[in-house]
């Protein structure tokens, strides 16, 4: 159904809010790097990746979740149709950056899932948000929502070689790989924490004038 409707006015004008609304807060972000930047005299986004959801994964997640693959279904159930993932090099800049968008009066934060706090059983750490950004469309005023993902280096690492081996084994995964990755991603978490520290230590070392 989904794919019928692609064609669609309705289809092609959603998927502007949710490209338009991308494109604002990749903006927001790069602002609030270049603020920090001078204001800490430290950049905290490593890099800014943004992607829109293909219809194709849309009407896989919506059957999947029990729903028919309508694009008003899609609108309502889907959360991740728009996806922006921030990479920032030290923990502490996660939730600077969170903080901020929390802060920010024109954005609606609907849902937070902080896996840095509670990681998932497999590992997984990143901090979630869903929040809604006003687009303006015709001088009208649309709520788009966006998902964002905050996560540092090594983390953004781990999720895609885990993403990787998930999708090749289809889901079905053998035990021995899943405890290397739980390993891994502990190795990956005290890395975080030891560069962070390290970080911090050499943020208030001044070297002697020569
Ligand atoms: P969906 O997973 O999107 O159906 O929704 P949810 O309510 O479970 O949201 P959650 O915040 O748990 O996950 C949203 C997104 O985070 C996923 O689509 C992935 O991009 C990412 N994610 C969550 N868990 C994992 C994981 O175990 N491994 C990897 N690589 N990514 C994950
Ligand atoms: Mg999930």
């Amino acid at each position: 159904m989904l794919i019928e409707q692609m064609n669609s006015r309705e289809y092609y004008r959603s998927m502007l809010l949710f490209t338009a609304a991308l494109r604002e807060l990749n903006t927001k972000f790069e602002i609030i790097n270049e603020e920090f930047a001078i204001r800490l005299k430290s950049n905290p986004i490593e890099h800014i990746k943004s992607r829109l959801k293909t219809s194709h994964s849309i009407a896989k997640k919506l059957t999947k979740k029990g729903y028919e693959p309508t694009l008003e279904n899609a609108l309502k159930y889907i959360d991740d149709i728009a996806g922006i993932r921030i990479i920032c090099s030290f923990t502490e800049d996660i939730y600077r950056i969170a903080t901020v968008v929390q802060a920010q009066s024109y954005i609606n934060v609907l849902k937070i899932k902080d896996y840095i706090l509670t990681p998932k059983e497999n590992g997984y750490r990143s901090y979630h948000m869903i929040v809604e950004v006003p687009v303006f469309l015709s001088g009208k005023k649309e709520m788009t929502r966006v998902e964002i993902q905050i996560r540092t280096i090594a983390m953004d690492f781990w999720a895609s070689l885990e993403h990787k081996i998930r999708y090749k084994f289809e889901s079905d995964v053998p035990q021995s790989i899943n405890d290397d990755l739980l390993e891994c991603a502990n190795i990956i978490s005290s890395l975080d924490e030891k560069m962070l520290s390290l970080n911090n230590e050499i943020e208030g070392y001044k070297p002697e004038k020569k």
